[in-house]
C-alpha cells in the first residue's frame, strides 16, 4: 500500500488505536477534537523518533547543546518576538452551516464550500492560547503559552553561550510542547492544538548565513533519507514572498507525500537577527555576540530547524504501512526501521514444557532492559508473529528443543520472513550491531 492511498489515514487510525499506539484523548467523555493521548506503543515511538532527532543534532555535533526552557514565559517574549500581532490566521464562517475555514485555504470570495452558503469577511485570529498567572484573571497577570519553542532559546542564548563557552558558530537544540489554536485541525494527529517540537538555532556570523542554510538543508533531507523514509515521498517546498512568517527571510519545508497530499513535516528559516534585535529593543539588555579572540561583536543570524515530533511519527507509520500476502494469508505489518519500532525483538517459546519456555523467559530478560522486548507464549506460532509485524517489531526470536540442546535460537525477520538461526551467547552483539551500528 502507498504512502499516499487514501484509505491509508482510515486504517492507520484503526490500526493505532487497536494496538494501543494512539487513543482520542478523553473519550469516554465523547472526546476532545483534534487531542490525542499515546499509548503504550505509540509513547515507544514517540520516544525512539526523540532520540534519534537527539542523537543526530547535539551528540553528533560538538557546537549544539540542548536546552529545556519553561513552556510558560513573560509575554513581553511574544510582543518581542511578533506573535502578538502576526502569529494570525484569517477566519471566515459560514452564515448557514457555520463550517469555519482559514479563508487563506479556500477561495474566500465564493460561497462556502460545504453548502454554498454566504461567507463572513475575514476576521484576523491570534493562534496563542491565553491562561492567567496567579489567582487573580485580570489584564496584569494574562500570559501566552507558548506556541513555539524557539523563543525560548532565543531569550537564554547568551546564558547557555556563557555557560557551555561556545563559539560562533554554535546551535541550541530543544525538545518540547508548544501549544495553537488552530482554526482547522485535523487529519488526525498531522496539525493539533497541541503537539511538540523539536528545533535546533543554529547561530552563524552575518553573512555567512546563506551557506549555513545550505548546509542544514542538506543535512536535514539527509536525515530523513538515512532514517528510511522512502526518497520519493519527500521534497522541499520554497516559501514565496506571501507565504514567508513574519520572522523569516527565507523559508524551505520539508514535505512529506501523505495520503492527504504533500505536507511540511519540517521548516528550515533563516530567521536573521529579527528575533535577538527585537529582544534587544524591548527588553533593553545587550543581545551581542563578544568574540574576543577577534576583537568583534555582533547579533548573530539563525538558522533554524524545526520538526515537529508527532507529524514525524505520522510520517513514520505512513511511510512504514504494508499489506502482503505470506503462506497465502493476508498480513499487515509497520516496516518501521528497527531503531524507531516501538518493540526491538520478540521472545516466542514455541512450546512451554521441558524448560523451553523457562529458557526462553530467561533470554527475554537478558536482553531486555537497554531494548524494548515482547515476551509472548500464547497461541500459534503464526499468529504469534503476525501480532508483532502488525506493531512494526523488526525481530522475532524464537526458542525451542534445539535451543536448549545446541545453545541457539531463530530469528525471523519481519519484512521478508527469512529465518536464520544465530547462537544463544552472540544474540546481545547480534542486535547491538544492529540497533547502534
Ligand atoms: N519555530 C518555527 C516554527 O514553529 P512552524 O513551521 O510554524 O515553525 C514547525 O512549525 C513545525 O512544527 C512544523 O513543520 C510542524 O512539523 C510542526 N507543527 C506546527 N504546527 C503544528 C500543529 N498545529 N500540529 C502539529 N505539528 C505542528
Amino acid at each position: 500500500m502507498e504512502a499516499k492511498s487514501p484509505d491509508l489515514m482510515e486504517k492507520l487510525v484503526s490500526l493505532c488505536k487497536r494496538r494501543g499506539f494512539i487513543f482520542q484523548s478523553s473519550e469516554i467523555y465523547g472526546g476532545l477534537a483534534s487531542c490525542w493521548d499515546y499509548g503504550p506503543l505509540g509513547v515507544e515511538l514517540k520516544n525512539n523518533l526523540q532520540r534519534a532527532w537527539w542523537t543526530e543534532m547535539t551528540r553528533r555535533h560538538e557546537n549544539i547543546v540542548g536546552l529545556d526552557a519553561s513552556i510558560l514565559m513573560r509575554p513581553e517574549v511574544w510582543r518581542a518576538s511578533g506573535h502578538v500581532d502576526g502569529f494570525v490566521d484569517p477566519l471566515v464562517d459560514c452564515k448557514e452551516c457555520r463550517s469555519r475555514f482559514r479563508a487563506d485555504q479556500i477561495d474566500a470570495t465564493k460561497p462556502c464550500p460545504n453548502c454554498s452558503g454566504e461567507l463572513t469577511e475575514p476576521r484576523q485570529f491570534n493562534l496563542m492560547f491565553r491562561t492567567h498567572l496567579g489567582p487573580l484573571e485580570d489584564t496584569a497577570s494574562q500570559i501566552y503559552i507558548r506556541p513555539e519553542t524557539a523563543q525560548g532559546i532565543y531569550v537564554d542564548y547568551l546564558l547557555v553561550q556563557n555557560s557551555a563557552r561556545l563559539q560562533v558558530p554554535f546551535g541550541i537544540a530543544q525538545v518540547g510542547k508548544a501549544f495553537r489554536n488552530e482554526i482547522k485541525p485535523g487529519n488526525f494527529i498531522f496539525r493539533t492544538c497541541e503537539f511538540e517540537q523539536m528545533e535546533m538555532q543554529f547561530f552563524v556570523k552575518p553573512g555567512t548565513d546563506d551557506e549555513w542554510m545550505g548546509h542544514w538543508k542538506e543535512k536535514r533531507m539527509d536525515y530523513y533519507r538515512r532514517m528510511g523514509i522512502r526518497p520519493e515521498n519527500l521534497r522541499f517546498h520554497q516559501h514565496g514572498p506571501g507565504e514567508l512568517a513574519h520572522y523569516a527571510r527565507e523559508a524551505w519545508d520539508v514535505e512529506y507525500q501523505f495520503p492527504f497530499g504533500w505536507q511540511e513535516v519540517e521548516g528550515i528559516h533563516n530567521r536573521t537577527d529579527f528575533d535577538l534585535k527585537a529582544h534587544q529593543g524591548l527588553s533593553g539588555k545587550k543581545m551581542d555576540y563578544i568574540d574576543s579572540g577577534k576583537g568583534e561583536r555582533y547579533l548573530p543570524f539563525i538558522i533554524e530547524t524545526s520538526s515537529g515530533l508527532n507529524r514525524t511519527l505520522l510520517m513514520f507509520l505512513c511511510d512504514a504501512y504494508r499489506e502482503d500476502v505470506v503462506d497465502e494469508e493476508p498480513r499487515v505489518l509497520l516496516a518501521l526501521p528497527p531503531k524507531v519500532a516501538p518493540i526491538t525483538f520478540a521472545v516466542l517459546p514455541l512450546v512451554k514444557k521441558d524448560g523451553v519456555g523457562d529458557l526462553a523467559r530467561q533470554l527475554f530478560e537478558d536482553l531486555s532492559g537497554r531494548w524494548n522486548g515482547f515476551y509472548d507464549h500464547a497461541g500459534a506460532i503464526g499468529r504469534r508473529y503476525r501480532r508483532m509485524d502488525e506493531v512494526g517489531t523488526p525481530w522475532c526470536i524464537t526458542v525451542d528443543y534445539e535451543s536448549k540442546e545446541q545453545g541457539t535460537v531463530t530469528i525471523r525477520h519481519r519484512d521478508d520472513c527469512r529465518q536464520e538461526r544465530v547462537k544463544m551467547d552472540q544474540l546481545k552483539s547480534w542486535i547491538f550491531e544492529r540497533m547502534e551500528g
